[in-house]
């Protein structure tokens, strides 16, 4: 990723994707850099990466002088970094920044979902902030068309710790669904600094191992609460997280029933508070 000043003066985010580096030919650098420009092309939302626009050949000329082949595509640039960046900086914001943002990412990922996509790679990493700390999902480069009544997606794909158990499953899943539980993972980080599910086992690629007890995110919580400088959470967010951890999918709340839930209408930090 590279920053650029356009014609127009303002500076841009440039994804470049390297003909040697990560792709065998060119045909597969573009084609990744494609997969992910189709996605967000048509697309236009306060709360997801501004697509500007694409270049399918070039040539970059490294600090080394060493000139590498590529095509690229240019985003808003997000210029406050991710939340992974800022949570490491500022540590785990209180309730009501959470709140904030959690709005936002909800309001982001909708959008996407009522477009007829699942983006199967939420994470802090890939939550950015711009100049104004709005927070803005990014990053499509696995994102799904959503098949169906069930919105189903095939293939698991996303970052460990942020998938659902059943994107480990082998069936088609439901990305929206599948979404959620991975946003729930990046409040309970917003909120603690952790990710309640971690592998203990590095050749095991399941979450479960760390989880104590099939979705019995209280023993978890009870476990992480023994910690020294574990924030205190509200009941209500316990009571959210747990709704939205549940282990089987058929057990776990709605989006549109987390828009009523009590924690999700509670007091929201102003811009102002949260930066
Ligand atoms: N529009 C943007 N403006 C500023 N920085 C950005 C932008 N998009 C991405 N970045 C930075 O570059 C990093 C990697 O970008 P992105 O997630 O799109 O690429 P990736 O190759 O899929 O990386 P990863 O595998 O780490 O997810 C982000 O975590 C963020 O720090
Ligand atoms: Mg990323």
């Amino acid at each position: 990723m590279y920053s650029a000043s356009g014609k127009d003066g303002k500076f841009y985010a440039i994804k470049v994707f390297f003909f040697e580096k990560f792709c065998s030919d060119a045909k597969k650098a573009n084609e990744e850099a494609k997969h992910e420009r189709k996605t967000i092309e048509g697309l236009n939302h306060k709360h997801l990466v501004n697509f500007v626009k694409f270049c399918d050949k070039s040539v970059i000329t490294m600090n080394d002088g060493e000139k590498r082949n590529c095509c690229y595509n240019v985003y808003e640039l997000m210029s406050r970094g991710s939340l992974e960046e800022n949570l490491k900086r500022r540590g785990p914001f209180n309730e009501e920044i959470c709140r904030f943002y959690f709005k936002q990412i909800i309001l982001g990922l909708t959008y996407f979902h009522d477009k007829g996509y699942a983006h199967r790679d939420v994470k802090p990493g890939n939550l950015l902030f711009d100049s104004e700390y709005t927070m803005k999902l990014g990053d499509f480069g696995i994102a799904s068309r959503l098949e169906g009544k069930d919105f189903l997606v095939k293939d698991s794909w996303g970052t460990q710790g942020f998938m659902a158990p059943e994107c480990y499953e082998g069936e088609p899943y439901n990305g929206v669904e599948a979404d959620l539980f991975a946003s729930a993972i990046v409040l309970f980080k917003m909120c603690t600094g952790y990710i309640p599910f971690v592998t203990l086992d590095p050749r095991d690629n399941h979450p479960r191992t760390s989880l104590l007890q099939k979705g019995d995110f209280e023993e978890i919580l009870n476990s992480f609460e023994k910690r020294d400088k574990f924030p205190k959470l509200s009941s209500d967010l316990k009571d959210l997280l747990k709704q939205l951890l549940m282990w089987d999918v058929k057990d776990r709340i709605k989006f549109i029933d987390v828009l009523d839930h009590k924690w999700f209408k509670g007091k929201t930090a102003n811009r102002h508070d949260a930066v």
